[in-house]
């Protein structure tokens, strides 16, 4: 969703702004602007639409200033707008405010704040963050106890970056809920609310926990607590490659992370076999602890869900504990059962998706253990959880999920073995056999990415439908589930996904000449019943996409266009099977000419309820 970045050193800050925000895109914006001090004044400038369109403005300015914030806004109050844009600014201008989060009691605070005669000027909840800060300077003459005091008066989630004209080079950032990352460069001082904002100047940087204030400077950064008392935060050290944040060659991000899936598979099953026992040793669970678990809930949302879905059958499968899979935003509302035996895992790329870190914290709360799964080091997921597992996927810039997904499978496939190791239902034998199969399925998803000729053909096809259905059984379910989101996503094309088994109870209604059906039907114990699903839709006119394992030469007679994947066994099947989902998806959005890496309404980290 939103995105902050901030500057302060030797250079113009324009030009480092427009970056850090061009870096900041990923996440779904629908406005952007800046605040650049220069001469004692605040030079405050927005813009509705990308943030090409905000360059090309400040192009015509130049501003020489060397400190400033700039922000990209995804609308939650009020209309995507010039106006309702950041920065936002006091009623005399000289303070400006950058803002991410909700702040819940705006409301209140705006009406108190025009009771005492301060203007508005936008309809969004951050204008209050403005005018507070500027009530408590004009007290104090001090930013950082101003932000820190009109801090102390917001409900709700926040990373704020703050600046004012009365004190030159200076920016204040504090923090709830949302995450905020602060580093120093060779050239000066960085904020960015993502450190791929400012990956290419600052490596070593700090992410600011709650409450926590940091004081930029040309000449450094200074840590408080909210008291003002001095802070020593750990740096942590960001290893990415540069090219994280370039196409490398790909016409768009989701072609290139899906391309990677590979290396994200090696990489998340690197050191994990030892003397041939699983070991996940971040988990901090001794077998005996992980033998005593009963019950267990994945926690998520979207693709993360699925991946949940994924696992469940891989849990109970392996295991033999039962697994529930929610979306985050019900397990939080509702009073699910909740013991000390019971394992909660809460599974994000982003790390910071509002609904699944209200569920752990909920869920902790009740005496569960929670494990996290997250692409993002030190993210809100992975410090609150009681251990995490790194996905490995590195940086994901695209909005649709490709490689985190497949990384997310992966570690959920090695906790089902470590649960199943741990309660004596896999033997060592079994372990190795498995982890073998797992850490192959790396070369047969590159076999899968060396062709894409079937996937085109039958995405040419599909391109003009106006809606599709996606059907499988068992993991093939949960497969069409997360394909049909993809779908949906980047080519706004309705797709839905049902269990095959479900078709003859209302969804085949839907199937007339020419409707999509997308079916998983690799050879698999079900695999008889999917090929019926298939007669009954061809029967009915459909055009039948079959992802199919190879050799499988019968399946072409209830198919229209058959996508072969190498053959696996039943439980890495998702593995295999999405690849070909995945682009298909993006196929079909290029196809229709939609924005690939950055479709409509979406934010890659959805940061509010
Ligand atoms: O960062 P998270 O994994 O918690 O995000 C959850 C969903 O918002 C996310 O998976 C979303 O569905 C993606 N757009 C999927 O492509």
């Amino acid at each position: 969703m939103c995105g902050i970045v901030g500057y302060t050193g030797a250079d113009e800050a324009q030009g480092i702004l427009i970056e850090g925000l061009t870096r900041l895109e990923y996440r779904g914006y629908d406005s952007a602007g800046v605040a650049i001090e220069q001469d004692g004044a605040l030079d405050v400038i927005c813009r509705k639409g990308k943030v090409s369109g905000l360059a090309h403005t400040l192009a015509h300015f130049d501003f020489t200033g060397t400190c400033g914030i700039g922000h990209t806004r995804w609308a939650t109050h009020g209309r995507p707008s010039e106006a309702n844009a950041h920065p936002h600014t006091s009623c005399a201008g000289d303070i400006a405010v950058v803002h991410n989060g909700i702040i819940e009691n705006f409301a209140e605070l705006r009406e108190e704040l025009i009771g005492r005669g301060h203007v508005f000027k936008s309809d969004t909840d951050t204008e209050v963050a403005a005018h507070l800060v500027e009530e408590a300077y004009a007290d104090t003459g001090d930013l950082q106890s101003a932000v820190v005091h009109a801090a102390s008066r917001l409900i709700g989630a926040y990373g704020l970056a703050v600046v004012c004209a009365h004190e030159p080079g200076v920016i204040v950032v504090t923090r709830k809920d949302s995450p905020i990352v602060v580093g120093r460069g060779a050239r000066g001082s960085y904020v960015a609310s993502d450190i791929i904002a400012m990956i290419d100047a600052a490596r070593d940087v700090v992410v600011l926990a709650d409450g926590q204030v940091a004081r930029l400077t040309p000449e450094g950064v200074a840590f408080f607590d909210e008291a003002g008392n001095p802070l020593d935060p750990p740096v942590t050290h960001v290893d990415w490659d540069v090219d994280v944040a370039e196409k490398g060659g790909y016409p768009d991000f989701m072609l290139k992370e899906i391309h990677e899936q590979p290396r994200v598979i090696r990489d998340t099953l690197a050191g994990r076999l030892s003397a041939g026992a699983l070991e996940i040793d971040e988990l901090d669970l001794s077998p005996e602890e992980l033998d005593l678990i009963d019950r267990v809930y994945v926690i998520a949302c979207g693709t993360s869900y699925h991946a949940g879905l994924i696992a469940k059958n891989l849990i109970e499968g392996w295991a033999r504990i039962p697994c529930e899979v929610e979306v985050a935003s019900e397990f939080r509302y509702r009073n699910p059962i909740i013991t000390p035996t019971t394992l909660v895992v809460a599974v994000s790329q982003s790390g910071e998706t509002a609904d699944t870190l209200a569920a752990i914290r909920d869920a902790r709360v009740r005496g569960a253990k929670v494990f996290g799964i997250t692409n993002v080091v030190g993210s809100p997921v992975a410090r609150e959880s009681d251990g995490v597992i790194y996905t490995k996927a590195n940086k994901e810039i695209a909005v649709a999920s490709t490689k985190s997904f497949l990384g997310q499978v992966v570690s959920l496939t090695l906790l089902a073995m470590l649960l199943a190791q741990a309660k004596g239902k896999l033997k060592t034998s079994q372990i190795r056999l498995l982890f073998r199969e797992l850490a192959d399925t790396a070369e047969q998803v590159e076999r899968i990415l060396a062709d894409d000729a079937a996937v085109e053909e039958a995405a040419l096809a599909c391109k003009d439908a106006t809606s599709a259905l996606f059907i499988g059984r068992g993991m093939g379910a949960a497969v069409s589930y997360e394909g049909a989101l993809k779908l949906k996503e980047i080519s706004y094309l309705h797709a839905e996904a049902y269990a095959a088994g479900e078709m003859k109870h209302g969804p085949i209604a839907l199937i007339d000449e020419g409707f999509p059906v997308i079916a998983i039907a690799t050879k698999s114990p079900v695999y008889d019943k999917v090929v019926s699903n298939l007669q009954e839709s061809k029967a009915r006119g459909a055009m039948v996409v079959a992802i199919a394992t190879e050799g499988d030469e019968d399946i072409r007679a209830h198919a229209d266009h058959v996508i072969y994947i190498p053959k696996v066994r039943d439980a890495f099947s998702a593995i295999t099977a999405s690849v070909p989902l995945q682009l298909f998806a993006r196929a079909i959005a290029v196809a229709r000419g939609c924005d690939v890496d950055q479709p409509r309404n979406l934010a890659k980290s959805v940061t509010v309820e």
